[in-house]
């Protein structure tokens, strides 16, 4: 039994925000889970949004670069109709409810209006969206923006609260504490790394949209570092995301002071990934249990 946020999950594994889809999976994987001990929904916004140009994927040295722009189909329709089909699909399994923003009130928003709503165990805010309101790049790039958008929601739910960060920041430490000060109850390390794939013949990205998040391998030791260094400095339970594909790399992830990890490039390679790392990670049975 793993404790997260006060949720109880039967193991440490969860899937990574936007990588794999419940609903698509089952077309891939017809019944079988997919082994999440917590199922982490793609960021919602308030309102639909088409998400970046294509080409919005491209394969870098041992990783993945995407530029996917947070396309959705805003609060009022998730609500209604992915939600459900969500739970359909994952079964028992705990929600946790990705949420983004443009500004601290639409975050604080969606909160209220995910609030009660049924099978929502927890929210996760993605803090690595832009701020139109202060201008400021990233939420989640400012200490002070940071406190205010989880002390904001944290006085609209009782929902548990997941803050998740960029590992592009300047001081990730700050930005953790800044969280857990506001109200998180755990801090998700890291999302994807500020990257860039560029065409020689044009000068221009090679993906639709402004530069690309970088996933995989090569976010580990970022994640790693960040996941170590908020563990020493805090005592907060935290989601280790980055570049886990194997049972050796989410025990990295976990002995460097993680609670629970994450798997999102490496589903798109094999969907069972997720399952057969949970599977690794269980403790043999008992030959009197058995
Ligand atoms: C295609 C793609 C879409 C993603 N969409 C989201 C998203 O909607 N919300 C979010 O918080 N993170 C999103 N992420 C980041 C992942 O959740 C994760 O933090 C990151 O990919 C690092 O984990 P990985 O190396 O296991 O992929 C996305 C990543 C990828 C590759």
């Amino acid at each position: 039994m793993t404790l997260l946020a006060g949720l109880r999950l039967d193991h440490p594994v969860l899937n990574a925000s936007g990588t794999l889809d419940a609903i698509a999976a089952r077309d891939v994987l017809g019944d079988a889970t997919l082994g999440a001990a917590a199922h982490v929904t793609k960021t919602i916004f308030p309102d639909a949004r088409p998400g970046n140009p294509s080409p919005r994927i491209a394969e870098t040295a041992g990783g993945m670069l995407n530029s996917i722009g947070l396309p959705g189909p805003g609060i009022a329709a998730f609500i209604d109709d992915v939600l459900p089909r969500t739970r359909t699909c994952v079964g028992v399994t705990p929600v946790i409810v990705s949420i983004g923003g443009e500004s601290v009130s639409d975050y604080e928003r969606l909160a209220a209006l995910l609030d009660g709503v049924p099978g929502v165990a927890a929210l996760e805010l993605n803090l690595s969206c832009p701020n139109i309101e202060s201008g400021c790049i990233s939420i989640g790039a400012d200490v002070a923006e940071t406190l205010l958008v989880t002390r904001r929601v944290r006085a609209t739910t009782a929902l548990p609260l997941l803050v998740k960060l960029s590992p592009s920041v300047s001081d990730i430490v700050a930005l953790a504490a800044a969280a857990v000060d506001g109200g998180a109850d755990a801090v998700t390390l890291t999302n994807t790394a500020r990257g860039l794939a560029v065409r020689v013949d044009t000068g221009r990205s090679v993906l639709g949209g402004p530069g690309g998040g970088l996933s995989g391998p090569p976010l580990r030791p970022l994640a790693l570092a960040a996941v170590y260094a908020v563990r020493v400095a805090l005592g907060v339970d935290i989601v280790g995301v980055g570049g886990v594909d194997s049972l050796a790399t989410a025990a990295e992830l976990l002995a460097a002071g993680a609670t629970a990890v994450a798997v999102g490039t490496a589903t798109f390679r094999d969907p069972t990934t997720i399952s057969r790392i949970a599977a690794a990670l269980a403790p043999p049975t008992s030959i009197e249990a058995r």
